[in-house]
């Protein structure tokens, strides 16, 4: 069945492997048979207040890696968020149906009040709104996204659906996260804990060369070894064996399982044979970027065509939206 899929991904810094296996490599399978949307979320962006220095250069470099990874502007539409203003109407629209309870119990933004307590803007609240506004606006059923994006989903879900009971209507549908594995997934960092990130200095960047990427993994966090035969790994070398599990042959993680519960592992091995896995794939992609990001002309054609096709979408929708919630033309 032809589905409508949403993905989008912060132009905040450049995409490492959880983007990739998480959001990523997902859309590249579905973009031949569906009818696929794929944005740089350059609003949401500006949560974090970038410099107005950066905004440009760091939406052209996704853009650039999106299109080296294999997304096909051709088929799928690839555009930039703040192209396409009409998602800040369905905003605006649904701000009036959230309520800042729900929106302040969000584990994301939870986390953002710990972490960077002089900065809780209201676009860091309402951030899951903007979110469900870009899914909802081109009426999207799968969205592939990583697991951290679950609860965020679980809310567009929410906000489609209190939108149809308010106007009692059967008009957005409510989208699915979608992995083709079926579980969502998180690709760990290289630090021993937590999912790699863009700024929390753990991650592998699909723009790495091979030395750094075999620099960052010999150097990943592991422990003093297993000591009694089929001990469980602890969570540092369990997050290796993760990493080794989207990017290795199944035959290599084998290998390396019995090895560990035998008690021979030895991790330099490991990451020698990760660090080649994860080149394997990044390496063939990162030789792409250099090439996309210096045509400039293909660049500016993608993104303005990808607007346009973006904006007749979601211009429907907002026709739609302000039709069923009685708004009419004089
Ligand atoms: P962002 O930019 O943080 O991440 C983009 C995508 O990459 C996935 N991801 C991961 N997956 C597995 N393991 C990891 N360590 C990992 N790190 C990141 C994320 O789950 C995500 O799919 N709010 C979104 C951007 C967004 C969006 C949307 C996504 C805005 N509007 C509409 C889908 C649909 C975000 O911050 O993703």
């Amino acid at each position: 069945m032809m589905e409508t899929v949403v993905s989008g991904i912060r132009s905040t810094g450049n995409l490492h492997l959880g983007n990739y296996f998480g959001a990523l490599k997902n859309f590249l399978k579905m973009q031949k048979e569906n009818n696929c949307f794929f944005f740089i979320a350059d609003y949401h962006a500006l949560t974090t207040h970038p410099k107005p220095g950066d905004l440009h250069g760091n939406i052209k470099q996704v853009l650039a890696e999106y299109l080296a990874c294999g997304i096909d502007p051709e088929i799928a539409t690839v555009f930039i968020q703040s192209d396409v203003p009409e998602v800040t109407e369905l905003y605006l629209l649904l701000n009036m149906n959230a309520y800042v309870g729900e929106l302040e119990r969000t584990t994301s933004f939870k986390e953002k009040v710990r972490k960077y307590p002089d900065n809780i803007n209201a676009g860091l609240l309402t951030y899951p709104v903007l979110m469900a506004a870009d899914i909802i606006i081109h009426k999207a059923n799968k969205v592939p996204v990583g697991k951290d994006q679950e609860q965020h989903l679980e809310m567009t879900r929410k906000f489609a659906r209190r939108f149809n009971m308010i106007y009692g209507v059967d008009y957005f549908p409510e989208p699915d996260a979608y992995n083709f594995g079926r579980k969502l997934i998180k690709i760990p960092g290289l630090d021993g804990s937590g999912k790699m990130g863009k700024s929390e200095g753990n991650g592998i960047f699909l723009s790495d060369t091979p030395q750094e990427i075999r620099k960052k993994v010999m150097r990943a966090v592991t422990d003093t070894g297993p000591t009694a035969r089929n001990q469980v790994p602890s969570e540092p070398v369990k997050n290796l064996f993760t990493i080794m599990k989207v990017v290795s042959d199944p035959s290599t993680v084998k290998y390396f399982t019995e090895k560990h519960a035998s008690c021979e592992i030895r991790y330099g091995d490991l990451k020698k044979q990760l660090a080649e896995d994860i080149i394997n794939v990044t390496d063939p992609i990162r030789k792409r970027i250099n090439d996309i990001l210096s045509d400039n002309k293909y660049l500016a054609r993608v993104v303005r065509e990808g607007a346009e096709k973006a904006r007749m979408s979601a211009s429907k929708t907002i026709r739609e939206v302000r039709e069923i919630i009685g708004y009419k033309p004089f």
